[in-house]
Protein backbone atom coordinates (compact mmCIF):
# COMPACT_ATOMS: atom_id res chain seq x y z
CA UNK A 1 0.00 0.00 0.00
CA UNK A 2 1.47 3.38 -0.74
CA UNK A 3 1.27 6.39 1.81
CA UNK A 4 0.92 9.43 0.31
CA UNK A 5 3.58 11.87 2.79
CA UNK A 6 1.36 15.43 2.68
CA UNK A 7 4.38 17.61 1.06
CA UNK A 8 6.42 19.67 2.97
CA UNK A 9 5.25 23.64 2.93
CA UNK A 10 8.56 25.14 3.40
CA UNK A 11 9.87 24.14 -0.19
CA UNK A 12 9.08 26.20 -3.10
CA UNK A 13 5.91 24.93 -5.93
CA UNK A 14 7.25 21.91 -7.63
CA UNK A 15 6.62 22.13 -11.67
CA UNK A 16 3.89 19.96 -12.53
CA UNK A 17 5.69 16.83 -14.79
CA UNK A 18 4.34 13.70 -15.69
CA UNK A 19 7.97 11.42 -16.08
CA UNK A 20 9.28 10.81 -12.64
CA UNK A 21 13.12 11.23 -13.03
CA UNK A 22 13.70 12.99 -16.31
CA UNK A 23 10.87 15.41 -14.77
CA UNK A 24 10.77 18.93 -17.31
CA UNK A 25 14.05 18.63 -19.00
CA UNK A 26 12.53 18.15 -22.32
CA UNK A 27 10.89 21.40 -22.33
CA UNK A 28 13.74 23.07 -19.95
CA UNK A 29 16.38 21.50 -22.91
CA UNK A 30 14.56 22.50 -26.12
CA UNK A 31 13.53 25.81 -24.68
CA UNK A 32 14.75 27.29 -21.29
CA UNK A 33 13.74 30.72 -21.45
CA UNK A 34 9.73 29.75 -22.69
CA UNK A 35 9.93 27.45 -20.11
CA UNK A 36 11.11 29.77 -17.42
CA UNK A 37 8.50 32.29 -18.56
CA UNK A 38 5.53 29.75 -18.64
CA UNK A 39 6.41 28.82 -14.50
CA UNK A 40 7.12 32.27 -13.95
CA UNK A 41 3.53 32.73 -14.69
CA UNK A 42 2.09 30.08 -12.89
CA UNK A 43 3.93 29.83 -10.16
CA UNK A 44 5.61 33.15 -9.36
CA UNK A 45 9.21 34.07 -9.42
CA UNK A 46 10.55 30.91 -7.45
CA UNK A 47 9.85 26.99 -8.48
CA UNK A 48 11.23 23.72 -8.50
CA UNK A 49 11.72 21.75 -11.28
CA UNK A 50 13.09 18.12 -12.05
CA UNK A 51 16.44 17.73 -14.39
CA UNK A 52 17.07 14.04 -14.79
CA UNK A 53 16.62 13.71 -10.98
CA UNK A 54 17.83 16.77 -9.78
CA UNK A 55 16.01 19.13 -8.36
CA UNK A 56 16.47 22.47 -9.63
CA UNK A 57 14.86 25.61 -7.74
CA UNK A 58 14.87 28.45 -9.99
CA UNK A 59 14.75 32.24 -8.57
CA UNK A 60 13.94 34.74 -11.11
CA UNK A 61 13.89 38.86 -11.64
CA UNK A 62 16.51 40.82 -10.30
CA UNK A 63 15.76 39.52 -6.79
CA UNK A 64 16.17 36.00 -7.66
CA UNK A 65 19.51 36.86 -9.55
CA UNK A 66 20.47 38.72 -6.41
CA UNK A 67 19.53 36.07 -4.15
CA UNK A 68 21.41 33.50 -5.83
CA UNK A 69 24.21 35.20 -7.34
CA UNK A 70 24.84 37.43 -4.03
CA UNK A 71 24.33 34.08 -2.18
CA UNK A 72 27.36 32.60 -0.30
CA UNK A 73 29.38 30.84 -1.65
CA UNK A 74 29.94 27.99 0.71
CA UNK A 75 26.47 27.80 0.86
CA UNK A 76 25.76 28.05 -2.50
CA UNK A 77 28.31 26.12 -4.15
CA UNK A 78 29.84 26.30 -7.65
CA UNK A 79 32.27 23.98 -7.53
CA UNK A 80 29.29 21.46 -6.69
CA UNK A 81 27.75 21.74 -9.30
CA UNK A 82 30.13 22.18 -12.08
CA UNK A 83 33.00 20.07 -11.61
CA UNK A 84 32.30 17.14 -13.42
CA UNK A 85 31.41 19.32 -16.59
CA UNK A 86 34.85 21.59 -16.38
CA UNK A 87 37.29 19.06 -14.21
CA UNK A 88 37.84 16.77 -17.70
CA UNK A 89 37.99 19.60 -19.79
CA UNK A 90 40.06 21.68 -17.83
CA UNK A 91 42.08 19.59 -15.48
CA UNK A 92 43.18 18.94 -11.92
CA UNK A 93 43.92 21.35 -9.22
CA UNK A 94 42.45 24.66 -11.37
CA UNK A 95 39.21 26.30 -11.00
CA UNK A 96 36.23 24.62 -9.61
CA UNK A 97 38.68 21.50 -9.04
CA UNK A 98 39.95 23.09 -5.90
CA UNK A 99 38.20 25.02 -3.39
CA UNK A 100 36.91 28.59 -3.57
CA UNK A 101 39.32 30.48 -1.59
CA UNK A 102 42.12 28.91 -4.33
CA UNK A 103 39.72 29.13 -7.41
CA UNK A 104 39.86 33.36 -6.43
CA UNK A 105 43.35 33.64 -5.98
CA UNK A 106 43.80 31.97 -9.50
CA UNK A 107 41.14 34.46 -10.23
CA UNK A 108 43.54 37.36 -9.58
CA UNK A 109 46.40 35.86 -11.39
CA UNK A 110 44.34 36.08 -14.49
CA UNK A 111 43.10 39.54 -13.91
CA UNK A 112 46.96 40.75 -14.25
CA UNK A 113 47.23 38.86 -17.70
CA UNK A 114 44.36 41.11 -18.55
CA UNK A 115 45.88 44.54 -17.54
CA UNK A 116 45.14 47.80 -19.36
CA UNK A 117 48.73 47.52 -20.97
CA UNK A 118 48.03 44.04 -22.53
CA UNK A 119 44.93 45.23 -23.61
CA UNK A 120 46.49 47.93 -25.84
CA UNK A 121 48.38 45.73 -27.34
CA UNK A 122 46.08 43.62 -28.46
CA UNK A 123 43.70 46.10 -30.59
CA UNK A 124 46.61 45.63 -33.54
CA UNK A 125 46.96 42.23 -33.40
CA UNK A 126 43.23 41.71 -33.80
CA UNK A 127 42.47 43.42 -36.83
CA UNK A 128 45.81 41.88 -38.36
CA UNK A 129 44.15 38.49 -37.27
CA UNK A 130 40.29 39.70 -38.94
CA UNK A 131 42.54 40.95 -42.21
CA UNK A 132 44.16 37.77 -42.90
CA UNK A 133 41.02 35.16 -42.12
CA UNK A 134 39.17 37.90 -44.90
CA UNK A 135 42.09 37.54 -47.27
CA UNK A 136 42.32 34.02 -47.23
CA UNK A 137 38.67 32.22 -46.17
CA UNK A 138 37.01 30.57 -49.13
CA UNK A 139 33.52 32.11 -47.76
CA UNK A 140 35.44 35.32 -48.49
CA UNK A 141 36.11 34.59 -51.79
CA UNK A 142 33.98 37.54 -53.96
CA UNK A 143 35.89 40.30 -50.73
CA UNK A 144 38.83 38.76 -52.09
CA UNK A 145 38.37 39.47 -55.63
CA UNK A 146 38.09 43.25 -55.04
CA UNK A 147 34.49 43.61 -57.15
CA UNK A 148 32.44 45.85 -55.15
CA UNK A 149 29.46 44.80 -57.31
CA UNK A 150 28.94 41.27 -55.90
CA UNK A 151 27.39 39.55 -53.44
CA UNK A 152 28.70 36.66 -51.77
CA UNK A 153 27.61 34.78 -48.77
CA UNK A 154 29.56 33.08 -45.24
CA UNK A 155 27.78 31.32 -42.23
CA UNK A 156 28.59 33.39 -39.59
CA UNK A 157 28.96 30.58 -36.87
CA UNK A 158 31.61 28.98 -38.58
CA UNK A 159 33.35 32.60 -39.42
CA UNK A 160 33.39 34.02 -36.06
CA UNK A 161 34.19 30.13 -34.67
CA UNK A 162 38.03 30.87 -36.98
CA UNK A 163 38.36 34.21 -36.09
CA UNK A 164 37.66 34.29 -32.12
CA UNK A 165 40.25 31.41 -32.01
CA UNK A 166 42.63 33.33 -33.96
CA UNK A 167 42.36 35.82 -32.12
CA UNK A 168 42.68 34.93 -28.53
CA UNK A 169 45.26 32.67 -29.21
CA UNK A 170 47.27 35.25 -30.81
CA UNK A 171 46.70 37.65 -28.17
CA UNK A 172 45.54 35.90 -24.95
CA UNK A 173 47.26 32.64 -25.35
CA UNK A 174 50.26 33.75 -27.15
CA UNK A 175 52.41 32.94 -30.04
CA UNK A 176 53.01 29.29 -29.88
CA UNK A 177 49.33 28.55 -29.48
CA UNK A 178 48.97 30.80 -32.33
CA UNK A 179 51.08 28.77 -34.62
CA UNK A 180 50.01 25.38 -33.24
CA UNK A 181 46.25 26.36 -33.98
CA UNK A 182 47.53 25.63 -38.24
CA UNK A 183 48.76 21.95 -36.82
CA UNK A 184 47.73 19.80 -34.41
CA UNK A 185 46.29 21.82 -31.65
CA UNK A 186 43.01 22.55 -33.49
CA UNK A 187 42.17 18.95 -33.92
CA UNK A 188 42.94 18.84 -30.20
CA UNK A 189 40.95 21.57 -29.23
CA UNK A 190 37.79 20.19 -31.22
CA UNK A 191 38.09 17.54 -29.31
CA UNK A 192 38.07 18.63 -26.07
CA UNK A 193 35.35 20.61 -27.25
CA UNK A 194 33.09 17.90 -28.26
CA UNK A 195 33.34 17.30 -24.14
CA UNK A 196 31.53 20.40 -23.26
CA UNK A 197 28.00 20.01 -24.05
CA UNK A 198 25.31 19.02 -22.05
CA UNK A 199 25.46 15.43 -22.37
CA UNK A 200 28.38 16.01 -20.05
CA UNK A 201 26.83 18.23 -17.58
CA UNK A 202 23.90 15.48 -17.36
CA UNK A 203 25.98 12.42 -17.32
CA UNK A 204 29.55 12.87 -16.15
CA UNK A 205 30.84 9.34 -17.38
CA UNK A 206 29.39 7.44 -19.94
CA UNK A 207 31.70 4.75 -21.96
CA UNK A 208 31.02 6.68 -25.40
CA UNK A 209 33.95 7.73 -27.90
CA UNK A 210 33.50 11.39 -27.43
CA UNK A 211 34.06 10.80 -23.85
CA UNK A 212 37.20 9.21 -24.63
CA UNK A 213 38.47 11.29 -27.22
CA UNK A 214 37.64 14.36 -24.66
CA UNK A 215 40.28 13.05 -22.06
CA UNK A 216 42.53 11.63 -24.84
CA UNK A 217 43.20 15.96 -26.16
CA UNK A 218 43.10 16.78 -22.31
CA UNK A 219 46.62 15.32 -21.79
CA UNK A 220 47.91 16.23 -25.00
CA UNK A 221 47.09 19.94 -24.81
CA UNK A 222 47.68 20.08 -21.32
CA UNK A 223 51.03 18.79 -22.29
CA UNK A 224 51.43 21.25 -25.16
CA UNK A 225 51.25 24.48 -22.85
CA UNK A 226 53.58 22.61 -20.62
CA UNK A 227 56.24 22.43 -22.88
CA UNK A 228 55.52 25.77 -23.65
CA UNK A 229 56.02 27.29 -20.48
CA UNK A 230 58.96 24.82 -19.72
CA UNK A 231 60.58 25.99 -23.19
CA UNK A 232 60.15 29.61 -21.83
CA UNK A 233 61.75 29.04 -18.89
CA UNK A 234 64.69 27.56 -20.44
CA UNK A 235 65.00 30.10 -22.79
CA UNK A 236 64.41 33.11 -20.60
CA UNK A 237 62.04 34.65 -23.55
CA UNK A 238 60.34 37.75 -22.85
CA UNK A 239 56.56 37.32 -23.59
CA UNK A 240 55.63 40.41 -21.81
CA UNK A 241 52.23 40.52 -23.26
CA UNK A 242 50.15 37.03 -22.97
CA UNK A 243 48.60 35.44 -19.97
CA UNK A 244 51.02 32.61 -19.82
CA UNK A 245 53.32 35.03 -18.80
CA UNK A 246 51.49 36.96 -16.50
CA UNK A 247 50.65 33.66 -14.42
CA UNK A 248 54.03 32.19 -14.42
CA UNK A 249 55.15 35.36 -12.82
CA UNK A 250 52.00 34.91 -10.45
CA UNK A 251 52.43 33.51 -6.66
CA UNK A 252 49.76 32.17 -3.85
CA UNK A 253 49.92 34.17 -0.45
CA UNK A 254 51.49 31.38 1.25
CA UNK A 255 54.04 32.26 -1.17
CA UNK A 256 54.04 29.13 -3.80
CA UNK A 257 54.59 29.53 -7.67
CA UNK A 258 51.99 28.17 -9.57
CA UNK A 259 52.76 24.82 -10.87
CA UNK A 260 53.27 24.36 -14.69
CA UNK A 261 50.33 21.98 -14.76
CA UNK A 262 48.17 24.62 -12.68
CA UNK A 263 49.24 27.35 -15.65
CA UNK A 264 48.53 25.14 -18.31
CA UNK A 265 44.78 24.02 -17.12
CA UNK A 266 44.30 27.67 -16.38
CA UNK A 267 45.07 28.53 -20.02
CA UNK A 268 42.45 25.48 -21.21
CA UNK A 269 40.03 26.75 -18.43
CA UNK A 270 40.27 30.59 -20.34
CA UNK A 271 40.51 28.81 -24.08
CA UNK A 272 37.15 27.81 -23.27
CA UNK A 273 35.63 30.41 -20.86
CA UNK A 274 36.29 32.97 -24.15
CA UNK A 275 35.84 30.53 -27.23
CA UNK A 276 31.97 29.69 -27.13
CA UNK A 277 30.71 33.06 -25.35
CA UNK A 278 32.96 35.52 -27.57
CA UNK A 279 32.16 33.50 -31.38
CA UNK A 280 28.48 33.52 -29.92
CA UNK A 281 27.61 36.82 -29.14
CA UNK A 282 29.96 37.74 -32.26
CA UNK A 283 27.43 35.77 -34.63
CA UNK A 284 24.57 37.60 -32.71
CA UNK A 285 26.15 41.11 -33.59
CA UNK A 286 26.58 40.29 -37.14
CA UNK A 287 23.09 38.86 -37.48
CA UNK A 288 21.60 41.78 -36.57
CA UNK A 289 24.05 44.59 -37.93
CA UNK A 290 23.18 42.46 -40.88
CA UNK A 291 19.06 42.70 -40.47
CA UNK A 292 19.94 46.37 -39.64
CA UNK A 293 21.48 48.30 -42.42
CA UNK A 294 20.38 51.56 -40.90
CA UNK A 295 22.59 50.51 -37.42
CA UNK A 296 25.01 48.94 -39.75
CA UNK A 297 25.53 52.27 -41.41
CA UNK A 298 25.42 54.16 -38.50
CA UNK A 299 28.01 52.29 -37.21
CA UNK A 300 30.42 52.57 -40.33
CA UNK A 301 29.85 56.34 -40.36
CA UNK A 302 30.95 56.06 -36.50
CA UNK A 303 34.05 54.82 -37.54
CA UNK A 304 34.52 57.97 -40.47
CA UNK A 305 33.91 59.90 -37.91
CA UNK A 306 36.40 58.89 -34.98
CA UNK A 307 39.09 57.22 -37.38
CA UNK A 308 39.18 59.27 -40.55
CA UNK A 309 42.73 60.76 -41.61
CA UNK A 310 43.35 63.57 -43.53
CA UNK A 311 44.15 61.31 -46.53
CA UNK A 312 40.97 59.90 -46.59
CA UNK A 313 41.59 56.87 -44.92
CA UNK A 314 40.75 55.16 -41.68
CA UNK A 315 43.43 54.56 -38.77
CA UNK A 316 43.12 51.99 -36.42
CA UNK A 317 41.71 52.58 -32.95
CA UNK A 318 43.05 52.73 -29.93
CA UNK A 319 42.09 50.64 -27.07
CA UNK A 320 40.97 53.49 -25.23
CA UNK A 321 39.17 54.95 -28.54
CA UNK A 322 37.02 52.23 -29.13
CA UNK A 323 35.82 51.77 -25.26
CA UNK A 324 34.46 55.20 -26.11
CA UNK A 325 32.34 54.53 -29.38
CA UNK A 326 28.63 55.28 -28.15
CA UNK A 327 26.85 53.34 -30.73
CA UNK A 328 29.11 50.53 -30.75
CA UNK A 329 29.17 49.88 -27.42
CA UNK A 330 25.35 49.80 -27.25
CA UNK A 331 25.27 47.71 -30.26
CA UNK A 332 27.90 45.12 -27.97
CA UNK A 333 25.00 45.73 -24.92
CA UNK A 334 21.96 44.91 -26.82
CA UNK A 335 22.99 41.89 -28.37
CA UNK A 336 24.31 40.51 -24.98
CA UNK A 337 20.79 41.49 -23.54
CA UNK A 338 18.83 39.71 -26.20
CA UNK A 339 21.61 36.82 -26.15
CA UNK A 340 23.48 36.21 -23.09
CA UNK A 341 25.31 33.12 -23.95
CA UNK A 342 25.08 31.71 -20.60
CA UNK A 343 21.08 30.84 -19.91
CA UNK A 344 21.44 29.63 -16.68
CA UNK A 345 23.61 29.48 -14.14
CA UNK A 346 23.82 26.78 -11.62
CA UNK A 347 24.88 26.33 -8.12
CA UNK A 348 24.19 23.46 -5.51
CA UNK A 349 23.16 23.86 -2.57
CA UNK A 350 25.13 22.81 0.80
CA UNK A 351 22.94 23.62 3.37
CA UNK A 352 19.13 24.67 3.75
CA UNK A 353 18.89 28.24 3.37
CA UNK A 354 15.51 30.69 3.76
CA UNK A 355 14.08 32.29 0.58
CA UNK A 356 13.39 35.94 1.50
CA UNK A 357 9.83 36.72 1.77
CA UNK A 358 10.13 39.65 -0.51
CA UNK A 359 11.46 37.48 -3.30
CA UNK A 360 8.55 34.40 -2.68
CA UNK A 361 6.51 33.73 0.10
CA UNK A 362 3.86 31.12 0.59
CA UNK A 363 1.61 32.94 3.41
CA UNK A 364 2.16 35.60 6.03
CA UNK A 365 3.87 33.04 8.70
CA UNK A 366 5.72 30.81 6.31
CA UNK A 367 8.94 30.98 4.56
CA UNK A 368 10.39 28.70 1.69
CA UNK A 369 13.22 26.96 2.34
CA UNK A 370 15.45 25.84 -0.48
CA UNK A 371 16.77 22.82 1.24
CA UNK A 372 20.17 21.07 0.90
CA UNK A 373 20.76 19.17 -2.24
CA UNK A 374 19.05 21.17 -4.36
CA UNK A 375 20.53 23.19 -6.92
CA UNK A 376 19.74 26.57 -7.59
CA UNK A 377 19.49 28.18 -10.92
CA UNK A 378 19.42 32.35 -12.10
CA UNK A 379 18.77 33.27 -15.07
CA UNK A 380 19.77 36.89 -16.14
CA UNK A 381 18.29 35.83 -19.61
CA UNK A 382 14.58 36.13 -18.36
CA UNK A 383 15.16 39.61 -16.52
CA UNK A 384 16.61 40.83 -19.68
CA UNK A 385 14.74 39.66 -21.72
CA UNK A 386 11.30 41.07 -19.31
CA UNK A 387 8.66 43.16 -20.51
CA UNK A 388 8.01 44.98 -17.09
CA UNK A 389 11.73 45.75 -17.59
CA UNK A 390 12.39 46.90 -21.18
CA UNK A 391 10.36 48.33 -23.96
CA UNK A 392 9.46 46.71 -26.59
CA UNK A 393 11.68 43.73 -25.05
CA UNK A 394 11.84 41.74 -28.39
CA UNK A 395 12.86 44.56 -30.61
CA UNK A 396 16.89 44.67 -31.05
CA UNK A 397 17.16 48.29 -30.31
CA UNK A 398 20.54 49.70 -29.46
CA UNK A 399 19.49 53.49 -29.19
CA UNK A 400 17.54 52.21 -25.93
CA UNK A 401 21.09 52.38 -24.11
CA UNK A 402 22.33 55.99 -25.59
CA UNK A 403 19.63 58.24 -24.00
CA UNK A 404 19.57 57.75 -20.29
CA UNK A 405 16.74 59.56 -20.25
CA UNK A 406 15.10 57.25 -22.77
CA UNK A 407 13.59 53.67 -22.84
CA UNK A 408 15.90 51.83 -21.03
CA UNK A 409 16.05 53.63 -17.89
CA UNK A 410 12.33 54.60 -18.26
CA UNK A 411 11.95 51.00 -18.26
CA UNK A 412 14.11 50.51 -14.53
CA UNK A 413 12.08 53.15 -12.95
CA UNK A 414 8.83 51.36 -13.42
CA UNK A 415 10.34 48.24 -12.25
CA UNK A 416 11.22 49.66 -9.25
CA UNK A 417 8.06 51.92 -8.57
CA UNK A 418 6.45 48.51 -9.15
CA UNK A 419 8.50 46.57 -6.61
CA UNK A 420 8.19 49.40 -3.47
CA UNK A 421 11.38 50.00 -3.66
CA UNK A 422 13.66 52.53 -5.39
CA UNK A 423 16.70 50.81 -6.94
CA UNK A 424 19.66 53.12 -8.29
CA UNK A 425 20.63 50.36 -11.44
CA UNK A 426 22.86 52.89 -12.23
CA UNK A 427 22.33 54.14 -16.01
CA UNK A 428 25.19 52.58 -18.45
CA UNK A 429 26.67 50.18 -15.64
CA UNK A 430 23.79 48.15 -14.62
CA UNK A 431 25.81 44.56 -14.65
CA UNK A 432 27.72 45.50 -11.92
CA UNK A 433 25.39 44.62 -8.76
CA UNK A 434 24.23 41.73 -7.95
CA UNK A 435 20.52 43.09 -7.93
CA UNK A 436 20.03 44.04 -11.51
CA UNK A 437 17.78 42.90 -14.35
CA UNK A 438 20.89 42.90 -16.72
CA UNK A 439 23.70 40.81 -15.54
CA UNK A 440 25.16 38.71 -19.05
CA UNK A 441 28.65 38.54 -17.34
CA UNK A 442 26.84 37.03 -14.03
CA UNK A 443 27.38 38.81 -10.57
CA UNK A 444 29.00 38.09 -7.62
CA UNK A 445 31.91 36.65 -6.55
CA UNK A 446 31.99 34.28 -9.76
CA UNK A 447 31.10 37.49 -12.08
CA UNK A 448 32.99 37.16 -15.39
CA UNK A 449 36.35 38.61 -15.53
CA UNK A 450 36.71 38.34 -19.05
CA UNK A 451 34.39 41.44 -20.23
CA UNK A 452 37.06 43.95 -20.96
CA UNK A 453 38.82 41.25 -23.38
CA UNK A 454 35.15 39.91 -25.01
CA UNK A 455 34.17 44.22 -25.36
CA UNK A 456 37.52 44.82 -27.17
CA UNK A 457 38.11 41.50 -28.87
CA UNK A 458 34.09 42.06 -30.11
CA UNK A 459 34.24 45.49 -30.60
CA UNK A 460 37.82 44.80 -32.93
CA UNK A 461 36.28 42.65 -34.75
CA UNK A 462 33.00 44.59 -35.82
CA UNK A 463 34.98 47.68 -36.19
CA UNK A 464 37.15 45.52 -39.00
CA UNK A 465 34.17 43.98 -40.50
CA UNK A 466 32.00 46.92 -40.83
CA UNK A 467 34.78 48.71 -42.08
CA UNK A 468 35.36 45.91 -45.19
CA UNK A 469 31.66 45.10 -45.50
CA UNK A 470 28.23 45.84 -46.14
CA UNK A 471 26.21 42.96 -45.03
CA UNK A 472 22.63 41.53 -45.53
CA UNK A 473 20.40 39.23 -43.99
CA UNK A 474 16.35 38.99 -43.94
CA UNK A 475 15.65 37.09 -40.91
CA UNK A 476 18.07 37.06 -37.28
CA UNK A 477 17.59 33.01 -36.57
CA UNK A 478 16.09 31.89 -33.00
CA UNK A 479 17.94 30.45 -30.76
CA UNK A 480 19.17 26.73 -30.14
CA UNK A 481 19.26 26.06 -26.78
CA UNK A 482 20.65 22.62 -27.57
CA UNK A 483 24.19 23.43 -26.87
CA UNK A 484 25.92 24.80 -23.60
CA UNK A 485 26.21 28.35 -25.14
CA UNK A 486 23.02 29.51 -26.82
CA UNK A 487 24.11 29.67 -30.55
CA UNK A 488 21.91 31.17 -33.60
CA UNK A 489 19.35 28.06 -35.51
CA UNK A 490 20.36 27.17 -38.98
CA UNK A 491 20.33 28.22 -41.82
CA UNK A 492 22.15 31.72 -40.37
CA UNK A 493 24.13 32.54 -43.60
CA UNK A 494 24.94 36.59 -44.44
CA UNK A 495 24.93 37.92 -47.37
CA UNK A 496 28.36 40.48 -47.95
CA UNK A 497 29.65 42.69 -50.36
CA UNK A 498 32.78 44.56 -50.10
CA UNK A 499 33.03 48.53 -49.47
CA UNK A 500 35.26 50.37 -51.27
CA UNK A 501 38.24 49.72 -49.01
CA UNK A 502 41.77 50.43 -49.35
C1 LIG B 1 32.38 33.76 -15.54
C2 LIG B 1 29.75 35.33 -19.33
C3 LIG B 1 33.83 35.88 -21.93
C4 LIG B 1 36.41 34.04 -18.28
C5 LIG B 1 31.32 34.11 -16.35
C6 LIG B 1 29.93 34.10 -15.94
C7 LIG B 1 29.20 34.53 -17.01
C8 LIG B 1 30.11 34.83 -18.09
C9 LIG B 1 27.68 34.68 -17.06
C10 LIG B 1 29.41 33.69 -14.56
C11 LIG B 1 29.27 32.19 -14.43
C12 LIG B 1 28.74 31.76 -13.09
O1 LIG B 1 28.46 32.58 -12.21
O2 LIG B 1 28.57 30.54 -12.87
C13 LIG B 1 30.64 35.65 -20.34
C14 LIG B 1 30.27 36.30 -21.59
C15 LIG B 1 31.42 36.45 -22.32
C16 LIG B 1 32.51 35.91 -21.52
C17 LIG B 1 28.86 36.73 -21.96
C18 LIG B 1 31.64 37.06 -23.68
C19 LIG B 1 30.77 37.71 -24.40
C20 LIG B 1 34.87 35.45 -21.16
C21 LIG B 1 36.26 35.47 -21.56
C22 LIG B 1 36.99 34.95 -20.54
C23 LIG B 1 36.04 34.59 -19.49
C24 LIG B 1 36.77 36.05 -22.90
C25 LIG B 1 38.47 34.77 -20.42
C26 LIG B 1 39.37 35.48 -21.01
C27 LIG B 1 35.54 33.84 -17.21
C28 LIG B 1 35.97 33.40 -15.90
C29 LIG B 1 34.80 33.33 -15.11
C30 LIG B 1 33.69 33.72 -15.96
C31 LIG B 1 37.39 33.06 -15.46
C32 LIG B 1 34.74 33.03 -13.62
C33 LIG B 1 34.03 31.78 -13.26
C34 LIG B 1 33.82 31.68 -11.77
O3 LIG B 1 34.29 32.50 -10.99
O4 LIG B 1 33.19 30.69 -11.36
N1 LIG B 1 31.40 34.56 -17.67
N2 LIG B 1 31.99 35.43 -20.34
N3 LIG B 1 34.78 34.89 -19.90
N4 LIG B 1 34.17 34.03 -17.22
FE1 LIG B 1 33.11 34.80 -18.74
Amino acid sequence: RQVIMPRDPSLPPEVFHWLPIIGSAVQYGNDPLNFFFKCQEKYGDVFTFILFGRRVTVALGPKGNNFILGGKSTVFNAEDAYTHLTTPIFGKDVVYDVPNEKFMEQKRFVKVGLSTDNLRAYVGMIEEEVDEFLKIDPSFRVYQTNDINEWGTFDVIMALQEITILTASRTLQGKEVREGLNKTFAHLYSDLDGGFTPLNFLFPNLPLESYRKRDRAHQKISQFYIEIIQKRREGGEDHEHDMIAALMQQTYRNGEHLKDHEIAHIMIALLMAGQHTSSATGSWLLLHIANNPDVAEALYQEQVKFFSTPDGKLRSPTYEELRQLPLMDAVIRETLRMHPPIHSIMRYVRDDVPIPGTLSAPSKDTTYVVPKGHYVLASPAVSQMDPKVWKDTSKWDPYRWADPEGMAARAFDTYADESGEKIDYGFGAVSKGTESPYQPFGAGKHRCIGEQFAYLQLGTIVATVIRRMEMRIEKVPEHNYHTMITMPKKPRIISYRRRNFD
